[in-house]
């Protein structure tokens, strides 16, 4: 079975082609990144307008790439939550348009769940049960994936996503949008034991995630010493911020891992691409004899091949949409929220 992923939710306009939820047939990504960047983050109604002008070049491509034409596809998936409203509603009337116009099947993708489902794509041996720790700009969650279409949240950010604590003090640094991948960088080159981060203690589920304490703390830091006119070395503070935050991840998900039995992780989003989350995990589930996997950088960040590949076992657990289909911001799981559309 051949589905067209469509994912639109923040500042890439992306369609894939993708068999059996699996094999990837065309993946592309119109990133709108350079433009934001004069911003320093995403602008709203410029990404949907962005969305709407580059929509139809980029799922010709995606089909023309795989060698395809509309009809030879089997159904459409698509992002309809979470993210920016603007810009998920482009995605959504497009692919309901290719859906009525074809008659072939709809299918809502939830857009953490498609993250996760960036595994499937090049890991053919992962099949649920498996603890997924979902990485991104918007959202961080430890969740169980019971099944491929069932998610069971262990612990989410209470606040920031661990993305949004880089790209914030990343700006702080005076990187441009989006900083996380310069935070990256500079961290390479630093020592993380020049700085001294704090810790965030947290009363109730110890899975949950808290990164705003860390993001002011760092931004402060910043603002007082250029105040006081001191230099800091962001290498040595990049660092930091980035050793604390693969901390945190590691610590947490092996916890809940052992808690829950889970013998493998799947680390994916857009902070997956995060060297030092990427080497912390892996280190952390070998010393601890879980399997894990992790997404290619590629496939790290919003793509819709991600999309597609969840599509194909929504479709197979019957999860299909009417032309009733509406986008939706919130950040809830779509196994777990009343609002899902299935
Ligand atoms: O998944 P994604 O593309 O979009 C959302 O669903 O939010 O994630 C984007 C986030 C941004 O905050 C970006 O700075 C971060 O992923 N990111 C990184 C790296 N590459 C991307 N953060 C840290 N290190 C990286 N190498
Ligand atoms: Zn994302």
């Amino acid at each position: 079975m051949r589905i067209l992923g469509i994912e639109s939710s923040c500042d890439e306009t992306a369609a894939s082609v993708v068999e059996n939820g699996r094999v990837i047939l065309s993946n592309v990504i119109a990133s709108q990144a350079e433009e934001h960047k004069q911003y320093g983050g995403v602008v709203p109604e410029l990404a949907s307008r962005r969305h709407c002008e580059n929509i139809l070049w980029v799922v010709q491509k995606a089909l023309s790439d795989a060698n395809m034409t509309l009809q030879e596809v089997d159904a459409i998936a698509v992002t309809y939550a979470p993210g920016l409203i603007g810009a998920l509603l482009v995605g959504v009337s497009f692919a309901k348009g290719l859906a009525m116009m074809t008659g072939k099947p709809l299918i809502p993708v939830h857009h953490t769940e498609g993250h996760a489902a960036a595994n499937y794509l090049v890991h053919p041996e992962l099949k649920p049960p498996y603890l997924g720790i979902i990485v991104s700009g918007g959202h961080t969650r430890i969740a169980e994936v019971q099944d491929y279409t069932c998610f069971r949240t262990v612990g989410r950010t209470r606040d920031d996503a661990a993305g949004e604590c880089f790209d914030k003090c990343a700006r702080a640094m005076g990187f441009p949008y989006p900083g996380g991948v310069h935070v990256d960088e500079a961290a390479q080159r630093g020592n993380a034991a020049a700085f001294r981060m704090p810790k965030t203690k947290m009363d109730g589920n110890p899975y949950d995630f808290s990164f705003s304490g860390l993001k002011t703390y760092v931004v402060n830091f910043l603002h007082n010493a250029e105040q006081r006119g001191e230099t800091v070395n962001t290498d040595d503070m990049a660092a930091a911020l980035q050793q604390e935050i693969a901390r945190t991840v590691t610590d947490k998900t092996i916890a809940a891992a052992k808690e829950l039995g889970y013998r493998t992780v799947a680390l994916s989003g857009g902070v997956s691409a995060n060297s030092g989350v990427r080497n912390a995990l892996s280190a952390a589930c070998a010393e601890n004899g879980i399997t894990f996997c992790m997404p290619p950088v590629a496939l790290c960040g919003d793509n819709a091949a991600m999309i597609a590949a969840q599509g194909y076992y929504n479709y197979l657990a019957g999860i299909t949409a009417d032309m009733s289909l509406n986008a939706v911001a919130s950040k809830e799981l779509r196994s777990e929220t009343a609002q899902n559309p299935a």
